[in-house]
């Protein structure tokens, strides 16, 4: 099904000056960037984007983290986005992930893991929403 998915560069990987490189291999995989902002989280605003995460042990490491930094945020389009994008993140620590997958070739640490994307369609919705506003979003 055509689906969206929410995606973060994380600090780390806009330190790296890869955002150009990540966005290449979401066209490769036939994702289409349909709304995009470069953004500094204010830590109200990644402690709300997290907030699944509130009673997590690492939870204020993340914040800290996320607000380390600008991050470039985007709503991807295609064929089963979800997934798609998932499988080139890769396994959320470093460690784990597939050769060839963005947190393989561009992470340092399961915190410092350079992306993120939503888990499925449902929470895709809701961080899309978190983020843009629907005449943010170009669907084409
Ligand atoms: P992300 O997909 O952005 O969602 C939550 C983030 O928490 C995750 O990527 C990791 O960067 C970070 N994190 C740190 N420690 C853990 C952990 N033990 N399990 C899951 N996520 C973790």
């Amino acid at each position: 099904a055509l689906e969206r998915t929410l995606s973060i560069i994380k600090p780390d990987a806009v330190a790296k000056n890869v955002i150009g490189e990540i966005y290449a291999r979401f066209e490769k995989a036939g994702l289409k960037v349909i709304a995009a902002k470069q953004k500094q989280l204010s830590r109200a605003e990644a402690e709300g984007f997290y907030a699944v995460h509130k009673e997590r042990p690492f939870f204020k490491a993340l914040v800290e983290f996320m607000i380390s930094g600008p991050v470039m945020i985007q709503v991807l389009q295609g064929e089963n986005a979800v997934l798609k994008h998932r499988e080139l993140m890769g396994a959320t620590n470093p460690k784990e992930a597939a050769p060839g997958t963005i947190r393989a070739d561009f992470a340092d640490s399961i915190d410092a893991n350079a992306v993120h994307g939503s888990d499925a369609v449902g929470t895709a919705a809701v961080e899309i929403a978190y983020f843009f506003a629907a005449t943010e979003i170009h669907s084409r």
